[in-house]
C-alpha cells in the first residue's frame, strides 16, 4: 500500500501542469467510481460543512497554532482560544475526521498536509471571501433558480444576491456599507493579482508606445474600477520610464483603501457616467465586464469609447472561456457572477459580439492562464 501511494504521490508532483491536472482528475473519478450513491451524496452534501469548519479553524488560529507549535492537546488548544473543551473537542474531531488536521490520540491533535496549506495566510484570505461572499450565494441560488424558472439573469439588483444576503442593495453598495465583506473582497483581489498581473508582461507596452509623447494632462494609463490600485502599482513599478499620468479610479468608498504609489492619481468615478480622462493611451477594465450583463457592460464600454482618441486602447483583463472543456474554477466563478451580479464569463465569441455592437474591434485576444482562462484583449475604436 505504502508503495502505491508513494507510487502515486510521485505522478502527482511530477511532470508538466496538465498532465499532472489531468491525473489528478482521472484519481478523483476513480475514487468516485466506486463509490455508492449514499457515499457521493453524503460526500458533496457535506462539502459546505467542510468550509464552515475551515472558516471557524481560521478564526481560532488552530491550523496556524498546529503547524507552528506542534501537537496540541484540547486543553492547550482551549487555553489559547478560549473555546468551551466539549464544543473545542467536537470541532476538533470533525476537522480532523474530514483530513483537515489529524488526531494522534483521544485527546490531542496535530498538522497534517491539508492543516499546512490551510494555515498559509493566502488560505485564509480564499476561505473568508469564498465563504463571507459566495457561500450564500450557493445556500440560496438553487431556490432563487427554481422561482425564477431558470431564466437569464442580467439585473444585478434583482439576482441571488438579494434573497441571500435580505438586501435591496446590489453586491458592489452593500459591500461598500459592510467592510468585514469589503477588505475580504480587497485582500482576495491582491492575491488574484499575482496570476492576474501576468498580462502586464504579456502586452507589448514599450513598443506600443514607441510614438507616444504626451503633454504634461495627457494620462498613459487609467485603471477603471482599479480597485485599490494594484495594477496601476505594478504598472507604475514595470515602466517607470512611460511619460504620462497613471489614473486610478474606483467608486470613492474604495479609494479610502487605495494603496498609496507615488506617480498614481486617485480619481472616485462611476464608470457608467462620461469618461473624464479624455484621450488616455491604455484604458484598463479589468474584472469589470464580468460583472455586469451585456447591457451594463455596453454602456460602460460606450462612456470609455467615447473618451478614446485613435491612438488610444481598451485592454481587457478577463476570462476568455473555451467553447467547451471550461475548467471548475473559471465554470465557478462564471455562476459566482450569475448570483453576486447577474452577469457572466465571456466565450471569444461573446466577446467579439459585445465589443462589436458598441463599435470596438478587438486587436487580440490571448489567454495567457490555462488553468483560469484569464485572458487580455486590446481594442480600438472601430
Ligand atoms: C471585481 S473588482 C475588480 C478590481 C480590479 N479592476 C481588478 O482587476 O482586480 C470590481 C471593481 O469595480 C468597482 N466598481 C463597482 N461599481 C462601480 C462603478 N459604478 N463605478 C466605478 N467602479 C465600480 C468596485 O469598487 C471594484 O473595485
Amino acid at each position: 500500500m505504502a508503495e502505491l501511494l508513494a507510487e502515486i504521490k510521485k505522478r502527482l508532483t511530477s511532470g508538466d501542469e496538465a498532465s499532472r491536472k489531468l491525473f489528478q482528475r482521472d484519481l478523483h473519478e476513480t475514487i468516485a467510481s466506486v463509490e455508492t450513491p449514499k457515499e457521493t451524496a453524503i460526500r458533496l452534501s457535506l462539502y459546505p460543512l467542510q468550509a464552515a469548519a475551515a472558516r471557524i479553524g481560521h478564526d481560532l488560529r488552530i491550523f496556524q497554532t498546529l503547524d507552528t507549535q506542534g501537537p496540541q492537546t484540547v486543553s492547550e488548544l482551549q487555553a489559547l482560544t478560549g473555546a468551551h473543551a466539549l464544543t473545542l473537542g467536537r470541532l476538533l474531531r470533525y476537522m480532523a475526521s474530514v483530513g483537515l488536521i489529524r488526531q494522534s490520540s483521544a485527546d490531542t491533535f496535530e498538522a497534517n498536509s491539508k492543516c499546512r496549506h490551510l494555515a498559509a495566510p493566502e488560505a485564509v484570505t480564499i476561505v473568508t471571501h469564498f465563504f463571507e461572499n459566495c457561500g450564500p450565494l450557493f445556500q440560496e441560488m438553487p431556490a432563487f433558480l427554481r422561482k425564477n424558472n431558470y431564466q437569464d439573469v442580467t439585473d444585478g439588483k434583482a439576482t441571488v444576491f438579494q434573497p441571500a444576503y435580505h438586501t435591496e442593495l446590489d453586491t458592489y453598495t452593500y459591500f461598500s456599507q459592510h467592510p468585514d465583506n469589503l477588505t475580504a473582497l480587497i485582500k482576495y483581489m491582491g492575491l488574484e493579482r499575482d496570476v492576474r498581473g501576468r498580462w502586464l508582461k504579456e502586452y507589448p507596452f514599450e513598443t506600443q508606445t514607441q510614438s507616444w509623447n504626451p503633454s504634461a494632462e495627457e494620462a498613459l494609463f487609467v485603471d477603471v474600477g482599479g480597485n485599490v490600485g494594484h495594477y496601476c502599482a505594478l504598472f507604475k513599478g514595470q515602466f517607470p520610464q512611460l511619460a504620462g499620468r497613471i489614473v486610478l479610479e474606483d467608486l470613492p468608498d474604495t479609494l479610502n483603501h487605495a494603496l498609496p504609489t507615488p506617480g498614481v492619481e486617485k480619481l472616485g468615478h462611476d464608470f457608467f457616467q462620461p469618461q473624464p480622462i479624455k484621450g488616455a493611451k491604455f484604458y484598463h477594465l479589468g474584472w469589470i465586464l464580468h460583472n455586469w450583463s451585456d447591457e451594463k457592460a455596453k454602456n460602460i464600454l460606450r462612456q470609455i469609447k467615447t473618451a478614446m482618441a485613435p491612438h488610444s486602447v481598451l485592454l481587457i483583463n478577463d476570462m476568455i472561456l473555451p467553447d467547451s472543456g471550461a475548467p471548475p474554477f473559471a465554470t465557478a466563478l462564471d455562476l459566482v457572477m450569475l448570483g453576486a451580479c447577474g452577469s457572466l464569463e465571456r466565450t471569444g465569441q461573446q466577446w467579439k459580439e459585445l465589443l462589436g455592437d458598441v463599435g470596438l474591434s478587438i486587436n487580440e485576444a490571448v489567454v495567457y492562464d490555462q488553468e483560469s482562462f484569464h485572458g487580455l484583449i486590446s481594442a480600438t475604436v472601430a
